[in-house]
């Protein structure tokens, strides 16, 4: 018997999988081959094995890189934080074969230890990379590479992510010209030996939909008081808003202090 989709679901393109899949943090891959750099961003890369460290990276067969990893058989993954937003675009938009992108962007670097690929300041965790092959998938190149030294800013990242200040997190790439910094970290509870896990796993499920309602009826509760106060003509205080609670709000009238988050959507 057929079991059809709950409601809402809707089917797509299988091209969609790959966007679907996106989410780990963007990494700008930094090259050196006979006396010149160049870097783009990459959104399709994975770690494929744990001892030995073996990460892969998915390049089309046009980028420019991938001549430059081929020809020297090493890179460097650089991971950019909310202050490189709009470098990250910048670098993925132009190839290495028609500019070059450190001299247009003035990007800074230091030595790595073990390749000679440069690391970029202002990034807040690097990978250093061995080449050990190069598979053809499609119309994309996965370049398999040991990971030779590895190096963190401790301001982002202890034994994961820290998701500390807004400027310490990586970026996450959605697609076009989007991307999304991790909120916060949220701890998986498993039921007790002794606990059906169905009946627990249910109810852990309708908590967590309830916590997200309550928060999503507290910022509605608050916003409609700033409007109120708006309105009113009175002193309102953004300061204590979260990123996603500003709405469209008309901020004409009202006497406002501290810092709108997102103000500039406005
Ligand atoms: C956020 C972001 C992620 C990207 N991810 C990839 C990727 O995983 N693989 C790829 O081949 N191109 C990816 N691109 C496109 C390349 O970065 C882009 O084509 C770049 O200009 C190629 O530079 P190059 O020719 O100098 O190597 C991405 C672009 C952006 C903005």
């Amino acid at each position: 018997m057929i079991e059809h989709p709950p409601d809402g679901v809707e089917r797509r393109p299988a091209t969609a999988a790959s966007r679907i899949l996106l989410g780990g943090p963007v990494a700008l891959v930094t090259t050196h081959d006979r006396g010149a750099d160049n870097v783009l961003p990459v959104a399709w890369h994975t770690p494929l094995s744990a001892e030995p460290p073996l990460v892969g990276v998915a390049l089309h067969q046009t980028r420019h890189s991938l001549e430059l990893i081929r020809a020297s058989e090493q890179f460097a993954l650089n991971i950019p934080a909310r202050p490189l937003l709009h470098l990250v675009q910048y670098l993925g938009t132009y190839s290495g074969e028609e500019l070059d992108k450190f001299d247009a962007t003035q990007l800074e670097t230091f030595t790595a230890t073990h390749i000679d690929a440069p690391l970029l300041k202002g990034c807040v965790a690097w990978v250093e990379c061995e080449l050990q092959e190069v598979l053809p998938f499609g119309d994309h190149e996965l370049c398999i590479a040991l990971a030779v030294a590895v190096h963190v800013d401790e301001r982002s990242f202890g034994e994961r992510w820290l998701l500390g200040a807004e400027e310490t997190r990586p970026l996450h790439f959605l697609g076009g010209n989007e991307y999304a910094a991790l909120d916060a970290a949220i701890e998986a509870r498993l039921p007790q030996d002794f606990e059906s896990p169905s009946n627990v796993l249910a109810d852990r499920i309708a908590e967590e939909l309830e916590l997200t309602e309550e928060a999503r009826e507290r910022r509605e509760e608050r916003l409609g008081e700033i409007e109120r106060e708006i309105e009113a003509g009175n002193v309102v205080d953004l300061a204590d808003l979260e990123d996603e609670a500003l709405p469209p709000l008309d901020l004409s009238t009202g006497v406002i202090i501290g810092e709108p988050p997102v103000l500039e959507e406005q």
